[in-house]
């Protein structure tokens, strides 16, 4: 009987060494875990089972893999002539916009396009406004040889030049244990980019109970946004998606403002019914207005001409110019837009229509799209304005 009891009590000691050796083992390692563990809060407005959705597994998050994307995103190094990052069309201070009609990059070369911000681009069905890159990193690698954005003349030079600048080889070794390449390069870049989400906003603090959040103003706003002004069948309010957009590819038209559109959709039109190539699509988009074919030139179905993934309303107040050619200059222009249907064109969605509202209302119809600003970006804003 007491033999028996000394034999369970030494399994028992033995049994309890082996549990504290363990808990050490993996105290250790979740040490290493922890030390680089990213310590983030989401906005209010954006629930975290939301964003951890849009966070692939085969980037996951860490303190220095963000730090790094960091330090990439904000280096103009990394551009053919020194003068270009990402941060020279996505600046901070812009809600991660450049403020211009189209894009200035190297050389002083333009764009076609108007620089979307950066913040909350994560949650993008594609992404650029025809949604031609399926990820963030799929998308981070084609500016840095866009010959009108950062200029380089291939991506083994990107790679070259990340490592000849004598502090990122060592950090490329501690973050992704190995030598830089470009699929690091834009892991880290993407990863950064996830951390670019913004809400709380007026409107996030009144849909979460506070009556007193938004003016008076922004409330009949509101109201106008979900009824007459039918914004919300595009730019739709969602608490599980709150980013005020569908994510689907729309024709409003916009790309009607090119004087050669019409031109072009006949014959984007012909090469599909000659049931041309998609390298005869392509080609067709590098031509003069061709940006303006928009989706088309990823789907190659005619009914995607002209088509733009909705974009999200927050921060808009701090975006301007507006829509994918920059052609209006404020909210209130983006409104009167609206208000006549958009341009007239046989290929303009046919949610789009001539809306009555007054004056008084458009006002208010603006005055709730400056409650999508969040405070941060904001106070991001004010910091340059007082620099000027
Ligand atoms: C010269 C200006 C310029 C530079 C430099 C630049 N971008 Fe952009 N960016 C743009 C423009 C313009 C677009 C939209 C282009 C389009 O839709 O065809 C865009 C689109 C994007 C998008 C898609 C956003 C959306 O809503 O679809 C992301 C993400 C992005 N850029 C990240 C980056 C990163 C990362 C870098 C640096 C590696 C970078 N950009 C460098 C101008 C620039
Ligand atoms: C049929 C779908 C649809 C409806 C309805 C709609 N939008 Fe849009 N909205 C879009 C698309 C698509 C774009 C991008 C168009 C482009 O640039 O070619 C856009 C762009 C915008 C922009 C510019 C955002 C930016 O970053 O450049 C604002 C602001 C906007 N819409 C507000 C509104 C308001 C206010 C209403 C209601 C009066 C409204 N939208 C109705 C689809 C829609």
């Amino acid at each position: 009987m007491f033999v028996m009891k000394i034999a369970r009590l030494l399994q028992l000691a033995v049994f309890l060494a082996f549990i504290s050796a363990m808990s050490l083992m993996t105290h250790a390692d979740s040490e290493s875990v922890v030390a680089d563990r990213l310590e983030f809060t989401l906005p209010l407005g954006i629930p975290q089972d939301v964003w951890a959705y849009y966070i692939p597994k085969e980037n996951p998050l860490t303190r220095s893999k963000v730090e790094l994307g960091r330090e990439l995103f904000f280096d103009k190094r990394l551009s053919a002539d020194s003068s270009i990052s990402c941060a020279s069309c996505h600046d901070p201070q812009l809600a991660f916009t450049d403020g211009k009609q189209f894009s200035e990059g190297v050389g002083g070369r333009f764009g076609t396009r108007n620089a979307p911000s950066i913040l909350n681009a994560m949650f993008n069905s594609g992404q650029f406004w025809d949604g031609r890159a399926a990820t963030l990193e799929e998308q981070a690698k084609l500016p840095f040889i866009n010959p009108d954005e950062m200029g380089n003349t291939s991506l083994d030079e990107v790679v070259a030049r990340v490592r000849n600048i004598e502090t990122y080889p060592d950090k490329f070794r501690r973050v992704f244990g190995g030598d830089v390449t470009i699929d690091k390069v834009a892991m880290a870049i993407a990863a950064y980019e996830r951390t670019l989400v913004s809400a709380d906003s007026p409107f996030d603090r009144f849909q979460a109970g506070d009556r007193a959040a938004m003016t008076d103003a922004a409330k009949r706003g509101l109201l106008i946004f979900r009824t007459k002004g039918r914004c919300n069948i595009c730019h739709n309010i969602n608490a599980s998606f709150p980013f005020l957009t569908d994510q689907n590819y729309r024709n409003t038209a916009v790309a009607a403002n090119h004087k050669s559109f019409d031109a072009l959709t006949e014959r984007a039109t012909k090469l599909v019914q000659q049931n041309n190539s998609r390298s005869s699509l392509l080609a067709l988009s590098g031509e003069r207005g061709g940006a303006e074919l928009g989706r088309f030139v990823v789907t190659g179905n005619t009914l995607d001409i002209g088509a733009f993934r909705t974009p999200s309303l927050r921060n808009v107040e701090l975006t301007a110019p507006y829509f994918h050619d920059g052609s209006a200059k404020t909210l209130a222009e983006v409104v009167r837009y609206y208000v006549k249907g958009g341009n007239d064109h046989p290929l303009r969605d046919w949610e789009l229509g001539a809306l009555l509202m007054s004056d008084e209302e458009q006002h208010d119809l603006v005055e709730f799209l400056k409650s999508l600003t969040s405070d941060e970006a904001k106070a991001m804003a004010a910091k340059s304005m007082k620099k000027e």
